[in-house]
């Protein structure tokens, strides 16, 4: 164990971007902790695979489980340099036949992005006077996406959390930005229609979906190396929305 490594807190980290972010932000030095809600065994075969890495379980839904993860980051690490709000979930309905339960799922993990950077914030970053906050939102929080309507609703409300949060810190060694990712080759992306995929892929410039290395590469930057890039968005979309 190096224990003067800066850490690097990535939520949802178990498959998809957040696993490629971890394995991107282990290159560039950051001990990981490797967040995962139900994704258990691909977390921790993860984590073993990383350098110095380790897990924590939590439910972003559920402030109590926030308040654990947190507990668990302060005995375990003592520090967060860099918090990556990965965790992501989409519910799939046209807006007459969604239900308000479905809305609740995607908007209770809003609520606790939102709770669990707060806690970030005030237990770490402000006292350790630096920091580095990313929020993975999306393309469809700027275009709109039929069928999505809370997620595309989540996602717009992730980055005005950006810009509020943003000018809230700003001076206090503290940078946050968003990275929207367009149409990334995902599980979560992965039982999609084949006539669904040809028609995005039909409006992407570069032809082909992104890879999840792509956009860990562009939160790699905002984690390492950008010091003049605060309150924006990134986007990592192949040229599908130019923003
Ligand atoms: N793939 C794309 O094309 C695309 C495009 C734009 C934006 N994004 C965004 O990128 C992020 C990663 O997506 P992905 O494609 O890599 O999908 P993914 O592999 O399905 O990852 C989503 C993660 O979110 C976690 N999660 C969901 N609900 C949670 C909750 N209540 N509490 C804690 N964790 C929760 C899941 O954790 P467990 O598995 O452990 O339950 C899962 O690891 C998401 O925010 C997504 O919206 C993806």
């Amino acid at each position: 164990m190096t224990p003067e490594k800066p850490i690097a807190l990535v939520t949802g980290a178990a498959t998809g971007i957040g696993a490629a972010c971890c394995r991107r932000l282990s290159e560039s030095g950051f001990r990981i902790a490797v967040h995962y809600r139900s994704s258990e065994a691909p977390a921790m075969r993860l984590a073993q695979e990383l350098d110095d890495a380790f897990t924590v379980q939590a439910d972003l839904s559920s402030p109590e489980a926030i308040d654990g993860l947190i507990a668990g980051l302060k005995e375990k690490a003592g520090r967060v340099d860099v918090l990556v709000n990965n965790a992501g979930v989409n519910v799939n309905a046209p807006m007459p036949s969604m239900k308000l339960g479905d809305y609740d799922i995607v908007a209770s993990l809003s609520r606790g992005t939102w709770y669990l950077t707060k806690c970030v914030v005030r237990r770490f970053m402000l006292r350790q006077k630096c920091g580095r906050i990313i929020n993975i939102s999306s393309v469809v929080g700027h275009t709109g996406n039929p069928g999505q309507v809370p997620y595309t609703m989540a996602k717009a409300g992730l980055d005005a959390m950006t810009r509020s949060l943003s000018q809230e810190v700003a001076g206090r060694g503290i940078l946050v930005n968003s990275v929207a990712p367009g149409f990334i080759d995902t599980e979560m992306t992965g039982d999609l229609p084949e006539e669904v995929r040809q028609a995005i892929l039909s409006r992407v410039p570069l032809g082909r979906m992104g890879e999840a290395g792509e956009v860990a590469d562009a939160v790699d930057y905002l984690a390492t190396r950008a010091s003049y890039v605060h309150g924006t968005v990134v986007h990592v979309n192949g040229g599908l929305y130019c923003g």
